[in-house]
């Protein structure tokens, strides 16, 4: 089941909030609010290349690949627009990521961000998780106030897939 919520984020402009089922399947058909078609995937791929500086030229074909392996994905809509996104990977009781947290600018300041960590870190798969981790380049006070704490004493380490 999706779970969907509503909020004002100014008088006159109504968001919906969905939190999509395990790979979000109706994303990946590129069904929006109502399960109408909205080219899902094509807002999804335009509202990461605009707003991100990590996310950007991911095919349609990857961003499918990407929200079928995520446990948990959602979605902000005013209208039939795609105006924020957020998913996270979670093995269910000890550790969850969040990833490629987006609200689309000219909807940014007015507590949408919020609304999709929050959203993110209230569904089942994540809300008994002994540890959530997230990076971060420049929001570290967005996630400050969301109750995440830099980490000092571990570093961060990554590999590249071979070739990069
Ligand atoms: C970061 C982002 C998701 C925040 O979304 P938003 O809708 O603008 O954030 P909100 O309005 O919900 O802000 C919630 C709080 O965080 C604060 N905040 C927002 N962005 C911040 C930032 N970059 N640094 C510090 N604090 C920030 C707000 O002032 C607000 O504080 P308040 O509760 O005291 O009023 C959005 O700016 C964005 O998509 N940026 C580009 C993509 C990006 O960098 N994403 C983060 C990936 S790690």
């Amino acid at each position: 089941m999706e779970h969907c919520r509503q909020f004002c984020q100014e008088p006159g402009l109504l968001i919906s909030v969905i939190r999509h089922r395990a790979g979000a399947p109706s994303l990946r058909l590129g069904l929006g609010p109502g399960l109408r078609p909205v080219d899902a995937i094509g807002q999804l791929q335009k509202l990461l290349n605009c707003n991100s500086f990590w996310a950007t030229a991911r095919s349609r074909v990857q961003l499918r690949t990407m929200l079928k392996g995520s446990s948990v994905v959602v979605s902000a809509w005013s209208g039939q627009q795609l105006v924020g996104f957020g998913r996270a990977n979670s093995d269910g009781v000890f550790r969850a990521v969040l990833w490629d947290v987006v609200v689309a600018e000219q909807s940014q300041g007015h507590g949408l961000g919020r609304q999709l960590v929050e959203a993110l870190l209230a569904a089942p798969a994540l809300a008994q998780v002994e540890r959530t981790y997230l990076m971060t380049t420049n929001c570290e006070g967005f996630y400050r106030k969301l109750g995440f704490n830099a980490v000092q004493h571990q570093r961060l380490m990554r590999r590249e897939a071979s070739g990069e």
